[in-house]
């Protein structure tokens, strides 16, 4: 696990070089994309050298970490949309080549099992993108979640409904209860992950992702037994490491 502490500009900087250098090398690469306030510098960026130096994602298939259940196919916060919103549609992807897990599917258990093989058949996640929620959950993979899991129903906990809660006018009770989400097996199948961290709110959860023991209660760790992890947070997230 590779450790980078810097400034939170910087960091969304390093990110999209990341990105860069791989879908420069390799035009049809697989993404995988996260949703939460951490991943938005590294889009920022993206957009930009899309715009200023030509940087294409016309070939390049992207897969959602999760996704809310039941929120209306055009409801703001659906995951869907904000990827849409946040990266989607300020760069060139192909249609449909962005894919979640589907939150309105009348199969819930179907729809995981087909995002599952929806990933194997493009031959897996050539990098992925990461937050880390306070408590140490990544996707909403919440404590608890089995290390071996793959993608499935959750229940979100009332801390990561909280700490949502600002996405939905700072009401806990509109945050929808569950959750589709990659399990922990299905993340650490990617070949390269790149997690971001930023403030002081963050600052447990980094260190237990980075020193703590491996464990289902903070679920991040078991990032540890990833061959190829970048861990890019700013000096208040790193404040105890
Ligand atoms: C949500 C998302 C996670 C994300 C986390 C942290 O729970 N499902 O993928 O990592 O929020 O979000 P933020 O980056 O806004 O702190």
């Amino acid at each position: 696990m590779e450790v980078v502490i810097g400034p939170g500009p910087e960091l969304g900087r390093l990110a999209a070089n990341a990105i860069e250098h791989l879908v420069r090398a390799q035009p049809d690469a697989v993404l995988g994309l996260a949703t939460g306030s951490s991943p938005l510098a590294v889009y920022d960026e993206l957009a930009r050298r899309h715009a200023e130096e030509g940087l294409t994602f016309a070939r390049v298939r992207a897969f959602m970490l999760d996704e809310y259940v039941g929120l209306a196919a055009d409801h703001p916060e659906r995951y869907r949309n904000v990827i849409e919103r946040e990266i989607a549609s300020r760069v060139d992807f192909a249609p449909s080549a962005v894919r979640g897990p589907d939150g309105l599917a009348d199969d819930l258990v179907l729809a995981c099992a087909a995002y599952e093989e929806a990933i194997a058949e493009v031959g897996g996640v050539d990098l992925q993108l990461l937050g880390i929620g306070t408590d140490g959950h990544i996707a909403f993979n919440e404590p608890g979640s089995s290390l071996a899991s793959r993608t499935r129903i959750k229940t979100l906990t009332r801390q990561t409904r909280e700490d949502n809660a600002r996405f939905f006018g700072g009401d806990v009770d509109q945050v929808p209860q569950h959750c589709l989400t990659q399990g922990l097996a299905t993340i650490m199948a990617a070949r390269h992950v790149v997690l971001l961290a930023t403030g002081r709110g963050k600052a447990e959860a980094v260190h237990q992702l980075v020193e703590g023991p491996v464990s289902a209660m903070w679920p991040a760790t078991i990032l540890q037994h990833h061959p190829h992890v970048t861990v890019l947070v700013d000096d208040a997230a790193a404040s105890r490491l």
